[in-house]
């Protein structure tokens, strides 16, 4: 069976579309309708008018999309694609946090269950966190940012503040190894290096530029460079280079891998629409909660 092709069917046929995160196998990427980074694919499932959103991504962004657009059938191909940084906040721990200290205001990083975004003040992404941190702490405002403290340190340097953050991370970016930044950079001399902020300090220090996936994409795009090394997971090399045919990438470990987001294959997409099955709920009362903090988010980060 050709499963492109029927997967392109079956998405006309019941009014369906494929959103996809640049983490994902190429082949995931080129049958996307959307492919973005967590901010813009969360704001394309609030927008939608299909019937059905199929996330080829991590459980907590097909939850998000289900809380933005509650009427959609949120279907997530592969159910035990999670994210490593969202299973190191529980909302207990969170709940506890706030009983301590009721006057903080919690921002919390979109890559976080629902449970954990209904106790939260307001949501961000990579994008805009910069942005959401600095409007809080200008009005004054005493804040934690969790879960990510590689995210949380990098707002507090470019902020010249300080405020509280969560010891979560992302594995994958928290653990990239600084030598192997260096020696790719010493056999690429000419090459720019873009790190993603989930990375430690002393890898965002040795970048020329620190952004999200879109971001960064963005930013080889317009970029005088025609190289560059990559500290985020690999997926995104691909729409680089698609992107920018004549630039050259380099990764800077291959260690830069998210298991959960490689798990999607076009049988589990196919098989998830065909069959409409791994479907995403969120219990009403979360949903709500949750929604008020990401709809926070919508507006700080217009
Ligand atoms: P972006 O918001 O930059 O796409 O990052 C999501 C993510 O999971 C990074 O590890
Ligand atoms: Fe989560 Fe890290 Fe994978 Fe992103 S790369 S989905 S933060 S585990």
């Amino acid at each position: 069976m050709d499963l492109v092709k029927e997967i392109e069917r079956l998405k006309k046929e019941k009014n369906a579309i494929i959103l996809a995160h640049f983490y994902q196998e190429k082949e995931i990427q080129e049958i996307a309708d959307y492919l973005g980074d967590s901010l813009k694919l969360a704001q394309i499932a609030m927008n939608t008018d299909a019937d059905i959103i199929v996330f080829c991504g991590v459980h907590f962004m097909a939850e998000t999309a289900k809380i933005l657009n509650p009427e959609k059938k949120v279907l997530l191909p592969v159910l035990k694609a999670g994210c490593l940084m969202a299973d190191m906040i529980s909302s207990d721990e969170l709940r506890n946090y706030k009983l301590q200290h009721p006057d903080t205001k919690i921002i919390t990083y979109i890559n976080s269950t629902a449970s954990v975004k209904a106790l939260s003040d307001c949501i961000c992404t990579s994008t805009n966190a910069l942005k959401i941190i600095h409007h809080y702490l200008n009005e004054g405002n005493q804040i934690l940012y969790c879960p990510d403290q590689n995210l949380g340190n990098y707002a507090m340097k470019i902020g010249n503040t300080s405020f509280e953050v969560w010891n979560g991370c992302c594995p994958i970016h928290h653990y990239l190894d600084k030598q192997k930044v260096i020696s790719e950079k010493q056999k690429h001399p000419h090459a720019q290096i873009l790190a993603h902020p989930e990375c430690q300090m002393e890898i965002l220090e040795l970048a020329d530029y620190v952004g999200s996936t879109k971001q960064m994409l963005d930013y080889s795009i317009q970029s005088e460079a025609d190289e560059f090394i990559i500290c985020t997971e690999k997926g995104v090399l691909y729409a680089m280079e698609k992107a920018n045919p004549d630039k050259k990438f380099y990764l800077a470990s291959p260690t830069l891998s998210c298991a959960h987001m490689k798990f999607t294959t076009l049988k589990d997409v196919y098989e998830c629409l065909s069959q409409e099955k791994n479907e995403i709920f969120v219990e009403e009362v979360v949903a709500f909660h949750a929604k008020k903090a990401l709809d926070k988010m919508m507006e700080l980060s217009k």
